[in-house]
């Protein structure tokens, strides 16, 4: 048994008391948000409810997951913290660092001897800490997990934006950044704001070519990449009831598209069924007792505009399948209207390579859904256009899938089946030719198509849509077919429709693995080392970050004004620098090289106040930073949004960068410049970003003074002499101002620890 059933039985035995408790002092029903986290929140219940958007609250998770690029830097944080084991039940899972060539075996096979270094540091920390580690080649973190540790009505945090997926079965997931992570780790409270409630109802069922992906498309397209920020989507109605429980993750699994919190759905029988099916009846047979404490009250569901912030209703029955892009999630088509964008918007008609699987789409419902597709090529004599891909999310799901046959049913298509691991969906992808840089299309089933995010190709126009679209526009070879309405022309000049799609939400048969990839911790782990090579280019011991001087920060020189999108991917990009994650100095070589300047309208491009020539960026900071010269970055809206790497916070903090001030930011990302000892603000008015100039210099005041809720001000120095100034909004709680006055976060706990 690898899922902890003690802490389970422990969390089912106090959460209906808590949740009667947060249910009096909020004197009306509760969603169940509401209950989950106020049944986590670490100490008494508060005299007054929590204000949600507003309140910073200390709570308790359940668990804590790491994948193997950010679990690196996570588990040196947690090394330097000085404990002896995780306060909590951890896993580390070896996904991101295998690179897609060849298929599974070979690319295993190389990942293998390529990351030996890092895989066996994360095996002895894991082996020596009490924390399970999940091998190279046993499957991407969030399936790992719902297989595995997720339960209704739990809480954990995860160094993963996706972690939100476990929602699919009833627990509030959250993605953390390393440092938050160590937190939870060495048993501190995690503190996080009271998220907004946003209530998706669901009505109807959804039939044919429409899957439990389209919810979430749809609603990326009402909500925006940053619609859901600060907000917990949470999803009740019939039409959720009818959705398995791996559709339900597909679709907390994208709600980072839109930037929420986390998405979380009601424990009902599909869960319960889902538990049985992964050797979990004993947690199935524990929520049945308290199921309407792992619900939504009905009240709530009856009225749901009084006790959501905001409400979203879609019926599942009239839902069409969707295809999102180019470029980001949100651009949002009904298949019916592709066709017409794909020509009117000049995306390349003909698509190159069809990609399904991923953590967000692998479960065998989606797997046996794209193989009824996939099987009508063979039989009605369709000739496949589309290279084709297919990434079981664990190897309990492949191994299944080869048992059933289907791994064949893909290979007949010519379909080559790539490693349980991410692959292509984080840039760890050697597509052939990438290099060129030619315009391209691609469709994928995973959950983000930022541009290079696939294959490092600024011109692959990449979009998302459910498993079996996919594998239908992969037979056609069109971004223009649409499955539900287009013929094809067979090998025999017939005109040929394919049939929708049909599976099974769970095997007949039950799931089946031979070898699942976990390793357990060792008992007692006090005589196990670790060790990393000081002449290592891929892991480096973490020096502490200086403390606050307790002045004013004067002299700023200004890195960069970035204009428009920054998410982490730009901040730090992935691809070929995912090697250098546990590598700090490293990995700062390649801080906002994917950042548009504002005054040239270049990436790592910017103006050097000292030689004023033009440079990379990393070289430009390291100029400031080695001559003794801090700097500030100023970012646009949504800066940070995408993914929960503290790199993207610890690089600018490594690398001279006291400031990054910003229209607005991504949750996560501020929370982690926060931890890092980097001073996130925002500007008062949004306007003032424009009074920036390209050789400013800059002053922020108020902090020898500093108050909770009381703004700073930007102090412009202009290169012709004249000043200028305006406010700037700081959120930082006491406890955060702490951080940032210790240096960051860790060195405030290594403080208390003596
Ligand atoms: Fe991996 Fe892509 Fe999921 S990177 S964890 S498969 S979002």
């Amino acid at each position: 048994m690898l899922f902890d059933l003690n802490l389970i039985k422990l969390v089912y035995a106090n959460l209906p008391e808590k949740v009667d408790a947060a249910r009096a002092l909020l004197g009306r029903p509760l969603t169940l948000t509401e209950k989950i986290l106020y049944a986590h929140i670490d100490g008494e219940l508060p005299r007054m409810p929590f204000e949600r958007g507003n309140s910073y609250v200390d709570f308790n998770p359940d668990r804590v997951a790491m994948q193997d690029a950010t679990a690196q830097m996570a588990l040196l944080q947690f090394m330097s913290a000085g404990k002896s084991k995780v306060a909590v039940p951890s896993t580390v899972h070896c996904d991101h660092l295998i690179l897609a060539k060849d298929g599974a075996t070979a690319d295993l096979k190389e990942a293998e001897i390529t990351n030996k270094e890092v895989y066996d540091f994360l095996a002895s920390v894991s082996n020596k800490y009490g924390i399970g580690f999940w091998k190279p080649g046993a499957g991407i973190i969030h399936q790992i997990v719902l297989e595995n540790y997720a339960f209704p009505g739990g809480m954990m945090v995860g160094t993963d934006s996706h972690t939100v997926n476990a929602g699919g079965l009833g627990m509030v997931a959250i993605g953390v950044g390393g440092a938050d992570a160590v937190d939870v780790m060495v048993g501190m409270p995690w503190e996080l704001k009271f998220p907004k409630l946003i209530g998706v109802k669901l009505t109807g069922k959804m039939s044919g070519w429409t899957s439990a992906k389209d919810v979430i498309l749809k609603i990326a397209g009402i909500l925006t990449v940053s619609g859901g920020t600060d907000a917990i989507v949470e999803y009740f109605g019939e039409g959720a009831d009818s959705i398995s429980a791996t559709g339900k993750g597909t679709i907390c699994n994208m709600g980072a598209e839109i930037g929420a919190t986390t998405s979380i759905f009601g424990y009902d029988d599909n869960m319960a069924r889902y538990l049985v099916a992964t050797g979990r009846s004993q947690v199935a047979s524990l929520a049945n007792g308290i199921k309407d404490y792992l619900r939504t009250d009905p009240e709530v569901v009856a009225n749901p505009e009084k006790y959501f912030d905001k409400i979203i209703e879609i019926n599942l029955s009239e839902l069409e399948p969707y295809i999102n892009g180019p470029f980001t999630p949100d651009k949002a088509w009904s298949i019916s209207e592709f066709a017409k964008a794909v020509e009117e918007n000049d995306y390349p008609e003909k698509l190159d390579v069809g990609l399904i699987g991923s953590c967000t789409n692998s479960s065998y419902e989606d797997i046996t859904r794209a193989a009824s597709v996939a099987k009508q090529a063979e039989a009605k004599y369709i000739r496949v256009k589309s290279e084709f891909t297919i990434t079981p999310g664990s190897e309990m799901i492949r191994y299944t899938m080869q048992r059933d046959g289907l791994i064949d049913v893909f290979s007949n298509i010519g379909g080559v089946v790539l490693a349980n691991a991410c692959g292509p969906c984080i840039g760890q992808w050697a597509r052939h030719g990438a290099e060129k840089g030619e315009r391209n299309s691609i469709i994928t089933s995973f959950n983000r198509n930022f541009a290079k995010r696939n294959d490092g190709n600024p011109n692959t126009f990449a979009f998302v849509a459910s498993p079996e679209i996919v594998t239908a526009l992969t037979i056609a070879g069109s971004l223009k077919f649409n499955p539900l309405t287009d013929t094809l022309k067979n090998a025999n000049g017939e005109e040929v429709k394919l049939d929708e799609p049909a599976g099974f939400e769970l095997p007949i048969n039950g799931f089946d693995v031979a070898d699942n990839g976990y390793q357990a911790p060792a008992e007692d782990g006090s005589n196990v080392a670790v060790s990393i090579d000081p002449a290592s280019k891929r892991l480096q011991e973490l020096k502490p970050f200086p403390a606050w001087n307790g002045k004013n920060l004067k002299g700023l020189k200004l890195l960069i004004k970035v204009k428009g999108k920054c998410t982490t991917d730009h901040i730090s990009m992935a691809g070929p620098w995912l090697k250098y994650r546990g590598h700090l100095e490293n990995i700062s070589q390649n801080m906002l090289i994917g950042a548009t300047n504002f005054f040239n309208g270049h990436t790592n491009s910017v103006k050097n106040q000292f030689s004023h020539k033009y440079m990379p960026v990393p070289d430009a900071a390291k100029t400031y930073r080695d001559a003794g010269f801090l700097s500030i970055v100023v970012g646009d809206e949504n800066y940070g949004e995408g993914s929960s790497r503290e790199h993207a916070a610890m690089e600018p903090r490594f690398m001279g960068v006291a400031v990054i001030l910003a229209k607005s930011f991504a949750r996560i990302h501020q929370t982690n410049l926060k931890k890092q000892g980097v001073l996130a603000l925002t500007f008062a008015y949004k306007s003032d970003y424009d009074r920036i100039h390209e050789d400013d210099v800059i002053d922020i005041l108020g902090l020898e003074s500093f108050e909770v809720g009381k703004n700073l001000t930007v102090l412009l120095h202009h290169a012709d002499g004249s000043t200028e100034s305006f406010e700037a909004v700081q959120t930082y709680n006491d406890n955060q101002f702490e951080w940032f006055k210790a240096g960051s976060a860790l060195n405030l706990i290594r403080q208390n620890q003596k």
